[in-house]
């Protein structure tokens, strides 16, 4: 018996290793990598609202069969859908800002009746209207009949920078004026926002600082890929070698950004644009020239600014967010879970895999509906459509909600941790 099955195995022919193999994949596929994302959120109105409309909530993610290592999610997802998703032909209005700046503002509302509901969008960091994840959330939110409009940051989206002020994660002035601004075009309509990754950190800063102002104007609210941890992110993207390649690849982009500005370039400026330019990471590209720019101490007093996880319980309008457990930009330590589960206004969904605005699903991911966008849909019609007032009358519960549990201030750990990050097994 064991000389047999010695002999077997010494004369393994070799279309059998390569079952073995694949089956030994297939079986680590579906115990280790399908798994029902987790939904951090008090135990509240908000939760049973959450949990009766969104149906993808209660579903399994499958991440792509071949694809499901982290990077390789958010690589080939930006490859694919770049390659799926052709322009979209845009109604650009300029806005000029109170100090002179100018910002573009990209409409999509064809054939959406005027009265429609509408979502603000926000792009990642050099992102801009055409990026591919971008016109996944656009398209989703069209064939809802919802209007989108990206607002595209000082100097992107092909716009000259009029005055020399670029952008930062914890400065939303900008985010306050185009939202006043489309409100007052749209003063009947119902209103969301959607901000990817840095723009996560824009639209989350406003809503915990402008709290107030946010909660009179918009219904809804969406955060996907953001790093909640300033710190421990920028920490997680300089880890060797795949986390520092992406990391320096969007170095690289936000030095092409603005290279291309002589309007940055002064001898009076805080910052010398030949060091900037020199940036390998995006923490140097902040330590020399964002935190500067924006009259901070140093790097670590703006990225302590900018950071979210210590403010969800400011959040009055009901903010879903999308987070992977494995976004190379986020470690799953640094997700508030807790703090979402303390707090009035916040859910987090958390997938097991998905990296960062990867969120492939199916065997060959072309299809146009994939994971980000239908959560996106799926949440924005039941909020903004919202036929027969039951998201209405869960965000009045949870207004009372908050106002119980805003007398009891909640601890805020302080957490600038320069360790390196633990990688904690995953909750699943
Ligand atoms: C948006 O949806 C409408 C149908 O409701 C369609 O006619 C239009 O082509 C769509 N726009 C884009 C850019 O896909
Ligand atoms: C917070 O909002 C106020 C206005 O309400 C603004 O003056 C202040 O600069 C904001 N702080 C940050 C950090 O954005």
């Amino acid at each position: 018996m064991i000389t047999e099955l010695y002999a077997y195995l010494t004369n393994l022919p070799r279309w059998h290793i390569f079952a073995i193999f694949l089956i030994g994949y297939l079986i680590y596929y579906l115990i280790e990598v399908v798994k029902r994302p987790i939904l951090a959120v008090s135990n509240g109105p908000f939760k049973k609202y959450l949990r009766k409309n969104i149906p993808i909530l209660e579903m399994k993610f499958w991440p792509t069969f071949w694809c499901f290592e982290s990077r390789a999610q958010t690589v080939f997802a930006s490859i694919i859908r770049s390659n799926m998703m052709p322009n979209i032909d845009y109604r650009r209005e300029v806005l000029t800002l109170k100090d002179g700046g100018e910002v573009a503002l990209d409409w999509l509302e064809t054939d959406c009746d005027s009265e429609s509901p509408l979502i603000i969008i926000l792009p990642g960091l050099t992102g801009e209207s055409q990026a591919e994840y971008i016109k996944c959330l656009v398209m989703a939110a069209n064939r809802t009949g919802i209007r989108t409009v990206v607002f595209n940051n000082r100097g992107l989206g092909g716009i000259e920078l009029k005055t020399p002020r670029l952008y930062c994660a914890s400065n939303s002035e900008d985010l306050s004026e185009v939202i006043s601004h489309v409100k007052k075009l749209n003063p009947h309509v119902r209103i969301g926002a959607t901000g990817i990754s840095m723009g996560g950190l824009i639209l989350g800063n406003y809503l915990a600082n402008y709290s107030d102002e946010a909660k009179a104007i918009l219904t809804a609210a969406k955060i996907i890929s953001v790093p909640w941890d300033v710190n421990k992110g920028s920490d997680s993207i300089e880890q060797p070698y795949l986390n520092s390649m992406l990391g320096r690849h969007l170095a690289g982009s936000l030095c092409r950004t603005v290279r291309k500005y002589d309007i940055l370039r002064n001898e009076e400026f805080d910052w010398d644009m030949d060091v900037v330019l020199q940036s390998k990471t995006i923490k140097e590209f902040d330590s020399h020239f964002t935190s500067k720019h924006f009259g901070y101490k140093d790097v670590h007093s703006y990225y302590a600014q900018a950071t979210l996880h210590n403010k969800l319980h400011k959040i009055k309008v009901p903010l879903l967010c999308l987070s992977a457990a494995d976004d190379p930009f986020q470690p799953l330590d640094a997700i508030p879970i807790k703090a979402a589960e303390k707090s009035s206004h916040v859910a987090i969904l958390i997938t097991a895999r998905g990296g960062h605005i990867g969120f492939l699903e199916g065997w060959w991911p072309a299809n146009k509906d994939q994971y980000m966008g239908r959560l996106f849909s799926q949440f924005f019609s039941a909020a903004l459509f919202d036929s027969n007032n039951e998201f209405y009358r869960t965000s009045q519960l949870m207004m009372e909600l908050n106002l119980q549990t805003s007398t009891s201030v909640p601890t805020t750990p302080i957490s600038r941790s320069s360790s390196p990050i633990r990688k904690k097994s995953i909750p699943f």
